[in-house]
């Protein structure tokens, strides 16, 4: 099975990420599968993947598509969400963790079947869920929520600026019946707004800030990040060398936890998370002696946030949003 989605800086990912030879990462959104391959191949002949994902469609597309590392075990997929990655990870079997990545949102392949509810430009049923296991899906939030919550989730999710306006031409729409296709939600959202005023499809923050609250994306993120510090190792030999032994100019080094966001909510999680867990005290402003004890446990590894060049977002639209922020583990921490 064929997948439609293209890594987003998969260099740039490499490159902070730093996969060795015989080494153990993470992939806590395996999606389709190309950042884990790409991983794969780094660290060949004997390094490890534990390739994570809420979409069993994604995990079966990936077990077909990377059959060879599957059966020779370099590649274990688990069926999950990564805000139970300690979990995850501790009965998958993986120790000494030296990378940790998460490409956060959704793929081009949920994107572009109008079955997952995800487009707002192809018609579909008002689905949205990651995990279809879950109950709940963006038809049964926007006709059961009431017109203040779902102001509230367009508003702190997506930035909307006609946040009441949206939720009120819903609330009256659906006491004609229930909304249940993409088509009404974008008809919905974009109606008022003047061709003019449409720099990008009008119904675009609506859908982001459902699709965030359906999956408690947030949340999930909120959850991951101290887990992540948790299982990384605290102290791997860089150049770990196939068979694990340690080559010239070796250095001690922690783990690596590289995370891509794409909007400005998930950013702000993650750099808040990076500059805390990297500072050695977290006192309030203006507190004469530090009283927290708090000890830095990791080193960031961009200043500024990582974004893809002029060419990656010209071959690949989706890319244009994205921010890679990465870390180390402080050795011995
Ligand atoms: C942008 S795609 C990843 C693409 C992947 N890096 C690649 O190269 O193909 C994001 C993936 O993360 C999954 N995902 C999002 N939130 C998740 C969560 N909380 N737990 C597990 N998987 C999640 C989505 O289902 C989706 O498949």
């Amino acid at each position: 099975m064929q997948t439609q989605h293209v890594p987003v800086m998969l260099e740039e990912v490499l490159k902070y990420l730093q996969p060795k030879a015989g080494g153990s990462y993470v992939d806590g959104t395996v999606g389709g599968g190309g950042h884990t391959e790409a991983i794969l191949e780094r660290t060949a002949p004997d390094g490890k993947v534990l390739g994570i994902d809420s979409d069993s469609q994604a995990l079966a597309r990936v077990r077909e598509r990377l059959a060879q590392p599957v059966s020779d075990g370099r590649l274990v997929l688990v069926h999950g969400n990564f805000a139970e990655l300690a979990r995850i990870v501790h009965e998958a079997g993986f120790v000494s963790i030296q990378g940790v990545l998460l490409d956060l949102g959704f793929s081009s392949d949920q994107m572009g079947d109008p079955q997952r509810g995800f487009s707002f430009s192809v018609d579909g049923p008002l689905d949205m869920r990651l995990d279809q296991s879950q109950a709940l899906s963006a038809a049964d939030l926007v006709n059961s929520a009431s017109e203040q919550e779902l102001a509230d989730i367009f508003w702190r999710y997506g930035e909307e600026s006609r946040s009441r306006q949206i939720a009120r031409r819903i609330v009256r729409e659906r006491a004609k019946g229930a909304i249940t296709r993409t088509a009404q939600l974008a008809g919905l959202a974009a109606a008022g707004v003047p061709y003019r005023a449409r720099a990008i499809h009008p119904a675009t923050k609506t859908f982001q800030a459902l699709r965030i609250a359906v999956n408690h994306e947030l949340e999930g993120l909120e959850a991951v990040l101290p887990q992540i510090l948790d299982v990384l190792s605290s102290g791997r030999i860089d150049d770990v060398g196939s068979a694990g032994n340690a080559g010239d100019g070796d250095r001690e080094v922690g783990g690596r936890m590289v995370i891509i966001t794409f909007h400005s909510l998930e950013d702000r999680l993650v750099k808040e998370f990076m500059r805390r867990e990297a500072s050695d005290c977290i006192c309030p402003p203006h507190t004469p002696v530090c009283i927290c004890g708090h000890k830095a446990r990791l080193r960031v590894l961009t200043r500024k946030p990582v974004i893809p060049t002029a060419q990656e977002v010209i071959a690949n639209p989706r890319a244009r949003s994205a921010k890679l922020r990465a870390a180390e583990i402080v050795v011995g921490s």
